[in-house]
């Protein structure tokens, strides 16, 4: 079987739309949402079961960990495009170029901005050094890859004209993808088509490349600019899965790519997308960065199917396309009905695990299934969610730095809620206690105690994964410490014991960025 990707790497084929992953890069840009390199490795892995064809792996001369993660990302994968983004000057160039060498198919994205406002109160430089240093970074690139996009940053707001001048000198020095990013999410679809009609017109060799479109969501246009860009002749979407990004975020790759398939009537083309891995795609990332994705949010949101009117009801139950203009299973969401018990064994696990998209190279199967069987003794009903949420939980703990080893509790209406934390740091146990307003407080207290900090609680949440009193809760928080904002997660049938999980985890975050001195204070009960 041809890979679905293998036209990807042709630039002239122009009967689908590519889509660009960037949820690595633009989306990690996000408050809180910044993944380590394992992290990011589970996820390009992912990127490529859902079949996308360019991954955007980072900024490889941002720092050393981006570096590595390119690095690292490129090696891993064998089907997608990987590239690093890089500005025009040497130093970026050169190391974007090393963090991709390995790759089977690796690219490179230049960029720089055109818009007056950003070469006046930005670049400092005029017209001609921006096209100058744009022609100078890909033509150097050109001499060690095939593969280079070029983006007009702030193109939305940039001249045409200009921007014509600029594309035409960049294809002649070798890019193969010109990309107009709406980088403000200042654009309305019918003027963002436009100039996707303009370019192409204008630009000499225009139709030798392929035009992306890469769109910012501040005005919630970021899907429709993408669109009335596709419309207008762009084949490349540039997107993050849950649509993370800088600000409001980017293009949500779900949204635009179930778009383009449930109204292919009228866009006349298609991504190469394997949508049932959409929603396993979205689980993990929202695992991953310990952000959980709003109920209402087209798609993957749980309330994305949910009928709840009486009269839709009704609908549905007679027939569903009264009321469903796609199918949940296409996009790969368990139909959470009673899948296994105690009494299932591992194999049947296993297969469940296979089915819900999770890599099982990635699990420790044995780990994860005895907690399962823990989980079918507290709980009368385990749902797909809850197989999910156990495995990322498992999966997280075995990278940690710091481990949660025990937790008591304690609270009356009389008396103050107080906690007793022990965690495992560097292999050393160390014990606190701390009182607060609730338990999950008196926890927080305890822990900060043995890590040795102080941070700001940006964001706490706690959502039941599926229904009843028993259900796995699932806890997200965001926590500040030094200017440096980690979100973590955490799954349990007990919330405070989730609670702690979760800080747990954003704690070796924080530990993994290497700007917090968590070193582990001795007993400090
Ligand atoms: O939004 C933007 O303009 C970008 C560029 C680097 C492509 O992210
Ligand atoms: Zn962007």
């Amino acid at each position: 079987m041809a890979h679905a990707n293998t036209a990807a790497h042709n630039e002239n084929d122009n009967d689908y739309v590519r889509i660009f992953d960037t949820t690595l890069r633009d989306g990690e840009q996000s408050p809180g949402c910044t993944m380590n390199v394992e992290e990011k490795i589970a996820l390009a892995r992912q990127l490529e079961r859902l079949n996308v064809d360019i991954i955007e792996a980072g900024f490889a001369v941002s720092s050393p960990g981006d570096f590595e993660s390119v690095n690292r990302v490129a090696q891993a994968l064998t089907e997608p495009i990987v590239l690093s983004l890089s500005r025009t000057q040497e130093g970026d160039v050169d190391a974007a170029l090393r963090a991709v060498d390995k790759a089977k198919h690796p690219g490179i994205h230049i960029f720089i901005a055109t818009s007056e406002i950003h070469l006046k109160y930005k670049l400092n430089m005029n017209r001609e050094d921006v096209l100058d240093a744009a022609t100078w970074a890909v033509t150097r690139a050109k001499k060690h890859l095939d593969y280079i996009e070029f983006s007009c940053e702030d193109a939305s707001r940039s001249d045409w004209d200009y921007m014509v001048d600029v594309c035409s000198e960049v294809i002649r020095a070798g890019a193969t993808v010109i990309n107009l990013p709406d980088t403000t999410g200042h654009a309305i679809p019918e003027e963002f088509g436009r100039m996707f009609a303009y370019m192409r017109e204008k630009v000499p060799g225009a139709d030798k490349v392929i035009w992306s479109a890469h769109c910012h969501n501040d005005l919630g246009l970021a899907v429709a600019n993408s669109l009335a860009a596709v419309r207008n002749g762009a084949r490349q979407i540039e997107c993050t899965i849950n649509g993370i990004g800088e600000r409001a975020g980017n293009c949500s790759l779900e949204e635009v790519v179930m778009a383009m398939k449930t109204r292919r009537d009228l866009m006349g083309v298609g991504s190469r997308i394997n949508t049932r891995q959409i929603y396993p795609a979205s689980r993990l990332l929202s695992q991953v960065i310990g952000q959980s994705v709003p109920a209402n949010k087209p798609i993957v949101g749980d309330n994305a199917f949910a009928h709840e009117a009486g009269i839709h009801q009704d609908g549905v139950l007679k027939y569903k396309l009264t009321y469903e203009i796609m199918k949940p299973e296409d996009i790969g969401i368990p139909s959470n009905k009673l899948v296994l018990g105690k009494h299932s064994g591992r194999h049947a696990f296993t297969n469940r695990l296979k089915e819900l998209g999770v890599d099982i190279d990635d699990v420790d199967v044995n780990k994860s299934f005895a907690e399962f069987k823990e989980l079918c003794d507290k709980k009368k009903i385990v749902y797909d969610d809850d197989i999910l949420a156990l495995v990322t939980e498992s999966a997280r703990r075995t990278i940690d730095h710091f481990e949660l080893i025990d937790l008591k509790v304690g609270s009356s209406s009389r008396s103050t809620p107080h906690a007793e934390v022990t965690l495992r740091v560097e292999g050393k146990e160390c014990s606190a206690e701390g009182e607060g307003d609730g338990m999950v407080d008196a926890c927080y207290k305890a822990i900060y105690k043995i890590a040795a900090i102080n941070p700001a609680l940006e964001r706490y949440a706690v959502k039941a994964i599926t229904g009843g009193t028993d259900a796995l809760g699932e806890v997200s928080c965001m926590i500040r410490e030094n200017g440096v904002t980690v979100a973590g997660q955490g799954a349990h049938s007990d919330i405070v014991m989730a609670s702690a999980l979760a800080l747990v985890n954003a704690l070796n975050r924080l530990k993994a960025r290497k700007h917090a001195p968590l070193k582990p204070t001795s007993d400090v009960r």
